[in-house]
This record gives C-alpha cells, structure tokens and sequence, in this order.
C-alpha cells in the first residue's frame, strides 16, 4: 500500500472490501467521490482485497493516479470479508470510518448522514429494516435467510433493528485495543457485542439489487455466521459487562416493572368490578391507566435511566400502552366469549401476557428508542 502519510489526516475513511468486482469497483470509486465533492467532504476511499483473481486491483491503481485519496491494500493471509474490514481499520488514515460494499447496494450518498450521525454516537448503522428502509428487490429465499439472519442477531441486540448490517460507520476508539477474530461475514454483530461505544443509532437506507457481479454469499457464509452467534452468546455469558446484558436486564426490569404493574392492574380490576360492582368492562379501562401510569413513571427511571422528564415520552407510552390495552382487551373479550364470564379473573392475565410482548417492543421502539 502506498500511503500518503504527509497530507493532513481526512475527514473520513470509507472501506470497500473487494472480492472480484472488477465489474463494480470503477462505478463505487466514482460514485464515493461523487458524493465526497458535493458536500465537500475531505474524505479516503481505502479498498481492502482478498488477492482477487480479476482486474479489481488493476482498477483502482488506475483510479488512484488521478484521485491520490484512494488507497488500496492487498491482503495475503487468512482471507475473509470481516478480517478485511478489521485491517481495514488499522490502515484508515481518519478517525471516522464508514463500511461499505463496493457493489453499490448500500446508499452511499448518506455518508453526510453518517458523518452528522458521529458527532452524537460512537456507532452508526445503515438499517433496512427500520420505519424508512427497505430492499429493492429480493428473491424470497434470499429475504428468508435475511431475516433468519437478522432474528438470530436481534435475540442479542433486541434494540438494534438490523444487526447484521454491512453498512455502518464507527470512531476508529470503538475498535481499537478490542480483540475481534472476525469470523465470517458479519463484523457489525461483533462490534456490537465487544465494541467500545457509549451510544449506537441506525440510520434507514433502501438496500439494492446488485448490478453487477454476484453476491458472494452461501451455504458455508451460514454456517460460519451459526458459529459465530454462538461464539459471541459464549463471550457474553462470560462477559457481564458486555452491551448484550443491557438490553437483557431492560427487558428483565420492564418485566418485573410489568408484574408490579399487574398487580395494580388486577388488583384495581378486583377492587371495581368485584368490590365496588362496576361493570366489568369500565373496571378494566380505569385499572389500566392506573397501570399505564405507575408503569410509565418506574420504567422511565428505573428500567430506561432518565434522569429527565418528558411529557413526549410519556405520550408514546400512552400511545404503545392504548394499543397494547386494545390486544389485551380482544383477548380477554375472545377468552371471556369461550371460557364464560365466570372465569374472567382467570383469563384475564392472559391479555396481559400478550400485551406484554407487544409493549416492550413497541415501546423500545417509540418511547425509549434513544438511550445514551
Ligand atoms: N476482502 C474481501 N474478502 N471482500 C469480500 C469477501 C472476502 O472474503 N467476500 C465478500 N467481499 C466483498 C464483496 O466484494 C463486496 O464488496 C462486499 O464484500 C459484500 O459482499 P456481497 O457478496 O455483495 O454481500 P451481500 O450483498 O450478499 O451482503 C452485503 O449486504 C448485507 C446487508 O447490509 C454484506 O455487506 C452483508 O454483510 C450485509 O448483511
Ligand atoms: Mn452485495
């Protein structure tokens, strides 16, 4: 690799990591460079290559005599596209750094969005799969492995939509000094899980067809990731500082938060509809809110940390809670329609188990979607 270590040190390093796409490279290169002089962004492309057998290197020599920020580097050992990123860290000259794929299917004209993105997080992730991004188009077997992919990631980092994302950026400090082995495919997962970051947030992007060449995923590329959840589920367990337990120890508290909530929910229900011999339905709605509130006010400190108040948050809460009240009274109703009105304090902690599920989910999306 050729460095041109006297210029002053760029904004930004985007890592292209290359495996025979001669077709692409050109395009990528003049596409990044694009978007870096439209809004004057003083950046380096750095191509990471695994010896590829075709004219990708040949490429961006030829690139390179014209556009003196692009550096390139031919690896000889141990090839394999998360090892390739990982070197590519050590060799980006900037402290902010974006990871790309040179096939153009990730939008590459939000690197100004990237870059906004890391003066709040340590951590920027591209996201299909969040309110606002999408896949162009993909055959439904490919969309099957995506998603068993991304559900497995997410049983790690329920908070982070698309865990498995080869399109994300960082400060070089989350990475340095953390030992990554950088099995398979999906480095993201293991910056995840070992990263040294304060803050993470996605960005939505609409995924692309390829235009050219062919992806370089397959049967092996599954496996490899299989052994990688398992290796990093491995570190976790035996790491408890790992950024895995906090999303684990939310959910825990929002349960326990859940059953004190329970409580005051059933407990309400008893009081009016068997005490004081309100109509079952009106009993319910009232122990609700009841609920609704004293939930809000415990997992806004406790479960969540904010030290702030927010009107807004507790609006979202209300709103994901009236929706979650909605599933819960459905399913009561349903459960009261088959098992009779007898057994209605029988049935009835069974809408709020549902409605459970649907709470934390939603809630971690709207209400507490931005946590330090
Ligand atoms: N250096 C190196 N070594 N590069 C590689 C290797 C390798 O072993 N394997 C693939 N690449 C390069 C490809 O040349 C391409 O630029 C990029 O890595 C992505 O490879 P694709 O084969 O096109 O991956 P994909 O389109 O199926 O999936 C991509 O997007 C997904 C969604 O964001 C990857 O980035 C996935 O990790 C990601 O989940
Ligand atoms: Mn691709």
């Amino acid at each position: 690799m050729d460095a041109h270590t006297s210029s002053p040190v760029p904004e930004i390093t985007v890592i292209l990591p290359t495996l025979n796409e001669a077709e692409s490279i050109g395009t990528a290169l003049a596409t990044i460079e694009q978007v870096f002089s439209e809004n004057q962004i003083d950046g380096e492309i750095l191509v990471v290559d695994d010896r590829s057998q075709d004219a990708t290197i040949a490429i961006v020599r030829e690139y390179q005599k014209t556009h003196p920020n692009v550096q390139y580097l031919v690896r000889t050992t141990e090839p394999g596209l998360s090892r390739s990123l990982l070197d590519g860290f050590t060799h980006a000259r900037a402290d902010r750094i974006l990871v790309t794929d040179a096939d153009l299917q990730h939008d590459v004209t939000l690197i100004p969005q990237f870059l906004d993105a890391l003066r709040d997080h340590d951590l920027v992730i591209g996201s299909r799969y969040m309110r606002g991004g999408s896949i162009e188009h993909w055959a439904w077997r490919r969309r099957i492995i995506s998603l068993g992919a991304t559900g497995l990631g997410q049983t790690l980092f329920p908070g982070i939509t698309d865990p498995v994302s080869g399109f994300f950026a960082l400060h070089r400090s989350v990475v340095e000094g953390v030992t990554i082995r950088g099995r398979g495919y999906k480095l993201s997962l293991d910056i995840l899980a070992k990263g040294k970051y304060r803050s993470v947030t996605e960005i939505p992007y609409r995924f692309m067809s390829r235009k050219q060449g062919a992806s370089k995923l397959n049967l092996s590329t599954i496996r490899e990731y299989a052994l990688q959840v398992g290796e990093l589920v491995l570190y976790t367990l035996n790491n408890p500082t790992s950024r895995v337990w906090d999303e684990w120890r939310r959910i825990g508290r929002f349960g326990v938060v859940g059953a004190t909530g329970v409580g005051v929910n059933w407990g309400m229900y008893a009081l009016l509809a068997h005490g004081l011999v309100l109509a079952p339905l009106g009993a319910a709605v009232i122990a609700i809110e009841t609920s609704i509130i004293s939930n809000f006010l415990l997992n806004d400190r406790w479960t969540f940390q904010k030290t702030d108040r927010s009107i807004a948050r507790f609006l979202a809460f209300q709103s994901v809670s009236m929706v979650g009240m909605v599933v819960q009274l459905a399913v009561f109703s349903l459960l009261v329609a088959c098992a009779g009105s007898d057994n209605d304090l029988l049935v009835y902690p069974v809408g709020i188990l549902v409605a459970f599920a649907w709470n934390y989910w939603g809630n971690r999306r709207l209400t507490w979607k931005n946590l330090s």
